[in-house]
């Protein structure tokens, strides 16, 4: 479906800062050893009483208030999220209530670090068949409550925050041009996961803590990182009509480790000043990284009118996806 177009973004994140030094103090880890593996400085972190529905919400108003839209004109809400406020209800119907969009119906997705990618993937094949006019895609988390504080492998690279875009029907020939969604679910669990579920290892039987927590087998994710984002911004290039890398102006990739985008941009052969990254800010919020980088991205002006902006995100499942949009 063409003519779906962003009109509007925003972005959610605590207000606490945490660096890599603070880190320092919890592990066995250095400054240097992060920023050189990663290229994070520092990340936000949640205090007790915020949680995604409270980040999904600050960036649904932001993106609101830039597209001048009202709350009752959104029909629909997907908050893409592996760390919802709650199992039930959604985080996205705590969203509509949160924000007041009592028109829109509401569903949470969860596609781990491509969560965002597929959202707008999914709203833009309901508009406008579904009723569906205006909707409001968010990638928010709190990852940090699912982060095991006593492992440097893991605790060093994931943070919290999100963003939000509100995506209308126009008509026209700018908005979503493309998408493209792979999932591998032969990937073995371990490479990226959190263990305990409900339907199968419920976590509430024991100490939750510890072991409520992200795993990850760190090579093998940073190797799948580097072949999907590639792909993703490839794949979703295939399926315009007839663009090629030559005509992207700006690549938004999934902010897990500068070391995987430069890596990308090697294998794309693309500059790599057209990759939006603020991962040294914001570390990884998983779904939130791809709507935290448009909205910097989109406000400071970067992206212009007529742009055309590639989207890629990887992560758990195993899943990656990109999509091209004309500014
Ligand atoms: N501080 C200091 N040392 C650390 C550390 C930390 N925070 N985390 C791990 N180490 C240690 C390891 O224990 C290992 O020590 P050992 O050799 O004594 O066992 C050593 O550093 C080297 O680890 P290695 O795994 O070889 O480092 P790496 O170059 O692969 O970098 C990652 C590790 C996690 C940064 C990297 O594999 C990565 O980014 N993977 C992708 C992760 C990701 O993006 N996940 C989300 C995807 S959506």
């Amino acid at each position: 479906m063409k003519g779906n177009r962003i009109i509007g973004t925003g972005m959610g994140v605590p207000s606490r800062i945490v660096t890599n030094d603070d880190l320092s103090k919890i592990v066995d880890t250095t400054d240097e050893w992060i920023v050189s593996r990663t290229g994070i400085r520092e990340r936000r972190i949640a205090a007790d009483n915020e949680a995604t529905s409270d980040f999904s919400a600050w960036a649904a108003i932001e993106a609101m208030k830039m597209a001048d839209v009202q709350p009752e004109e959104i029909d629909l809400i997907i908050v893409a999220t592996l760390s919802p406020d709650r199992l039930l209800p959604s985080t996205a119907c705590l969203v509509q209530g949160k924000i007041g969009a009592k028109n829109a119906f509401c569903f949470d997705l969860e596609a781990a670090c491509s969560g965002f990618v597929y959202g707008l993937a999914v709203a833009n094949g309901m508009m406008p068949d579904q009723g569906v006019r205006t909707a409001l895609v968010i990638g928010a988390e709190t990852l940090s409550r699912v982060l095991d504080w006593t492992d440097r492998n893991t605790c060093v690279l994931f943070a919290d925050g999100g963003g939000a875009a509100i995506l209308r029907h126009e008509g026209g020939d700018n908005g979503i041009l493309s998408s493209y969604m792979k999932s591998d679910g032969s990937a073995p669990p371990p490479w990226l996961a959190v263990t305990p579920g409900v339907s199968d290892l419920s976590p509430l039987g024991d100490k939750v803590s510890k072991d409520f927590a992200i795993t990850m087998e760190g090579k093998e994710v940073f190797k799948f990182g580097v072949r999907a984002l590639p792909d993703a911004v490839k794949g979703a290039l295939n399926n315009t009509d007839g663009l090629t890398l030559a005509d992207v102006d700006w690549i938004i990739p999934h902010q897990a480790n500068l070391r995987i985008i430069d890596a990308a941009a090697k294998a794309l052969d693309i500059p790599r000043e057209k990759f939006i990254v603020n991962l040294e800010k914001y570390g990884n919020t998983s779904a939130g990284t791809i709507p935290i980088a448009l909205d910097e991205a989109h406000r400071d002006g970067r992206i212009k009118k007529g742009d055309i902006v590639a989207l890629a995100g990887f992560g758990a499942g195993l899943t990656w996806g990109g999509m091209i949009l004309r500014w």
